[in-house]
């Protein structure tokens, strides 16, 4: 590793990623290590720099405050404290993240190197994948979303044909997206690419369905299996490839973590399929994996795109999805990203998306009485996805939308706007 890297320890401070984020601002690389981490495991590290204890209120945990390991403090590595009293070398957290105290700290005392970029990152990274990976294969399943757009390029840097890309298309995906994937990554990377499209079989499967819960299971299972399926066929892999970041890691619980988040993404391969992993992107923040993507030549809308969950337009198809009306949530949700984009509201807006409710209501066209869908636009700003507020679209743009999803969008003769706010709702209506 070319990178000086300063060690947090953690004890349960909501401030870890906080500090590590300054850190890494300040163009120094931090990593967040369990409180309880050994020399040998900080040794093993190359080149560590120095040490924070991140102390503070939540050091407690079953009733018991955890402690370091007494040993570190007779290393030779410079360290501080914050809010930890047992230490010499204690600072308040008011006081360690002004960036005079934490400049000092870092390249006084430390003498660390201001070296975190990321072409520095994909060099390492590049290097660690080929020692690792040596002349055999990787597979990756390629969704075409941030995380595995910016992997799929960093393996097609360090290994090129080495790497296997399967992109599976459970026909829930977005207008064009699939053909999108194919052509940036098989016709511009010249990647090593099989184009699965399962859309019948997922169709099929999901046919009356009408639970939420059960068709997330449903399309996650499935997409389990098809991939599988595909690694079956091929021969001689032995790795794979996965867009873990490290918000990933840290939220499913480093020791001290109190809440763990459940993730629900498509994710676990059956235990006889035996692969080592590949995680280029696990120390990297989002942002920090959108500046990889873009350091690595992806195009910006590839990594600068909206969060889309896994089972895609199958959660915005609301109840038993019917082609009729996936084909509606798709029609509306591209008229609304080109129209969001004309108004610049693609760069400012956090998520905007349609969904179609499965009951009718009744309308006029061509002076007869129809009977057909609804489309609901629901666009929003968040930080953290826990809870959301309503982007105030301009009046004029949303007439726009509702004009053009009323005139080019069959079986639909109604749209309407949700005002909700999460809570009490969520994000998507499913
Ligand atoms: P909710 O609806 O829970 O959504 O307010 C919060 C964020 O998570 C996304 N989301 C999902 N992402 N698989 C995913 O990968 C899912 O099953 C899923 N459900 C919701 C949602 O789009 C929003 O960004």
């Amino acid at each position: 590793m070319k990178q000086d890297v300063i060690v947090i320890l953690d004890l349960g401070s909501t401030q870890n990623t906080i500090l590590a984020r300054k850190i890494r601002d300040l163009g120094v690389y931090s990593e967040i290590h369990p409180h309880d981490s050994s020399v040998e495991v900080l040794k093993a590290i190359s080149n560590v720099k120095g040490i924070i204890i991140n102390g503070g209120d939540n050091r407690i945990v079953d009733g018991k405050a955890v402690e370091i390991h007494e040993e570190l403090y007779h290393q030779e590595y410079p360290m501080v404290a914050i809010d930890y009293p047992q230490s010499k070398c204690a600072v308040n957290w008011e006081e360690l993240p002004d960036d005079k105290t934490l400049k000092a700290f870092l390249f006084d005392d430390c003498k660390a190197e201001a070296n975190w970029n990321m072409k520095n990152f994909i060099e390492d990274q590049t290097e660690l994948i080929r020692q690792q990976v040596g002349d055999k294969k990787v597979l990756l399943a390629l969704s075409g979303g941030v995380d595995s757009s910016v992997v799929a390029a960093m393996l097609i840097k360090a290994i090129g044909q080495q790497l296997v890309c399967v992109h599976v298309n459970h026909g829930l995906m977005r207008k064009n997206e699939s053909e999108g994937v194919v052509q940036v990554f098989r016709d511009q990377l010249h990647a090593n690419l099989i184009y699965v499209d399962a859309s019948e079989r997922f169709l099929g499967k999901l046919e009356d369905v009408s639970d939420p819960e059960q068709k997330r299971k449903i399309i996650g299972g499935e997409f389990i299996r098809v991939f599988e399926e595909e690694a079956r066929k091929l021969e001689g892999i032995d790795f794979l490839g996965q867009g873990t970041i490290y918000p990933d890691i840290i939220e499913s619980g480093t020791k001290t973590a109190k809440m763990v988040k459940s993730h629900h993404n498509v994710g676990g391969l059956p235990k006889d399929l035996k692969f080592e992993l590949v995680e280029p992107l696990k120390q990297l923040f989002k942002d920090e994996v959108r500046a990889c993507g873009v350091e690595l030549g992806l195009p910006y809308e590839m990594v600068y795109r909206q969060p889309f969950p896994g089972p895609g337009l199958g959660v915005r198809c609301l109840g038993a999805i019917t082609r009729d009306r996936l084909e509606a949530v798709r029609e509306s949700d591209a008229i609304l990203r080109e129209e969001f984009a004309k108004a610049g509201l693609d760069k400012k807006v956090w998520q905007y998306f349609t969904v179609v409710p499965d009951f009718k209501s009744v309308g006029m066209k061509n002076n007869e009485r129809v009977f057909e869908y609804m489309v609901i636009i629901r666009a929003i700003n968040t930080i953290d996805a826990m809870t959301a507020s309503i982007e105030k679209v301009d009046w004029d743009v949303l007439e726009k939308i509702t004009q053009r999803i009323l005139t080019e969008v069959e079986n639909v003769n109604r749209v309407c706007y949700d005002m909700s706010p999460k809570p009490p709702a969520t994000i998507e209506f499913e």
